[in-house]
């Protein structure tokens, strides 16, 4: 395909492109494939005038109507290996690889750093913007660089680690550098054996104890795949974008005075003395778990996680999503602030 060409479609069913498996339709819709599309992407007239949704697994948004501008999806694919040391190798992949194919080619490789990030749906390029993170381990502890295309300027720029500002499900392309950056490469460092396993999430401790074997790269994303397919709902299944708010994070007085009032509240203290409060512990005791209307619901084995049970409009779920923040903070004083992306 020549670089500049650019196939454009209208009237796009995006139900395929998210999760969630809203019906919603894009005005104009894109598949990248190729960087080099991005400078002729720059200069089109559909780019300059119509907005702009640039999707990637579509595993983290809600889409609320019909989407009136230009939707890109990123499909940049490829991968490979280069020896960073002796213990050390650095994985890089496109934008477009699906994160968990990533998981299992480290695997085979035998090299440790993802294994506790597998079955995380969504691509390789969504991986940063919110720091991805499960059972005790988060993107930014395995992150080396990240290449992305400046849509402002026209180029493509490098981000190191310190750059990228990372936190709990937070980075710079989610606040100033937001609508701004496209991520089209990720680079991490991954490690040859022996490699230290992240054993310390309760209950992944706990499944790999019951596995009764010597623990290996295999044996932990083998039991983080088994907890996530217990509680959570196949997104080929039941549509839902995993953890549709963010676990709150409170300071310490008001964390002693919750804890006062509800003694079996879930709470993880933070290196700084903060607490993040557990907001699927929040949503159950509000007694929303296992709750459905039509076909927008609360899964009923993890209540932070909402679901599509067929023909649910984005509308209904982004009405139940607020019904349930304000219930929360009617019972516990305590804001949740939603993770998905809400179009
Ligand atoms: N809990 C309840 N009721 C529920 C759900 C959870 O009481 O319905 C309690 C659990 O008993 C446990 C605590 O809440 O004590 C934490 O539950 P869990 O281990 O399931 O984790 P989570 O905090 O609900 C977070 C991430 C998940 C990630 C898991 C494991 C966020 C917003 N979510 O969920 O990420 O897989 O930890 O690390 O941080 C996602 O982001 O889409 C996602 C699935």
């Amino acid at each position: 395909m020549a670089v500049s060409a650019l196939p454009f479609r209208e009237n796009v069913s995006l139900k395929p492109y998210n999760t969630f498996g809203i019906e919603a339709t894009a005005r104009y819709f894109l598949e990248l494939e190729e960087e080099a599309q991005l400078f002729a992407l720059l200069k089109n007239p559909l780019f300059k005038q119509e907005r702009v949704l640039w999707l990637g697994g579509g595993s983290n948004l809600l889409l609320t109507g019909h989407f009136p501008g230009l939707v890109v999806r990123v499909a940049l694919r490829g991968r490979s290996l280069t020896p960073l040391s002796e213990e050390e190798v650095l994985l890089e992949a496109s934008a477009g690889e699906n994160w968990h194919e990533l998981t299992c080619f480290a695997r085979q490789k035998k090299l440790g750093g993802i294994e506790n990030l597998s079955l995380i749906p969504g691509q390789v390029g969504t991986a940063p913007v919110q720091n991805i993170g499960a059972y005790g381990v988060e993107l930014k502890d395995v992150f080396h660089s990240l290449q992305a295309f400046d849509l402002v300027q026209g180029h493509f720029v490098t981000f190191r680690k310190a750059a990228c500002q990372f936190a709990y499900r937070n980075s710079i392309f989610k606040q100033a550098g937001k609508g701004r950056y496209l991520i089209t490469r990720l680079v991490l460092r991954l490690r040859k054996p022996p490699h230290q396993l992240h054993l310390n999430y309760g209950s992944l401790q706990a499944e790999v104890t019951r596995r009764k074997e010597t623990p290996t790269i295999d044996t932990v994303a083998e039991a983080v795949i088994a907890i996530r397919r217990a509680k959570l709902p196949d997104p080929a299944q039941v549509g839902n974008s995993g953890s549709f708010f963010k676990n709150p994070v409170v300071t310490a007085s008001v964390h002693q005075d919750l804890h006062a009032r509800f003694p079996e509240i879930k709470a993880f203290a933070l290196p700084d003395g903060r607490y993040k409060l557990a907001a699927g512990w929040l949503i159950e005791s509000a007694g929303w778990k296992g709750y459905r209307r039509g076909d927008a619901g609360v899964h009923p084995r993890q209540a932070l996680v909402l679901v599509n049970y067929g023909a649910a409009k984005g509308t209904d779920i982004a009405a139940l999503a607020e019904e349930i923040a304000s219930s929360v903070f009617r019972t516990f004083g305590v804001r949740l602030e939603a993770e998905v992306n809400i179009i």
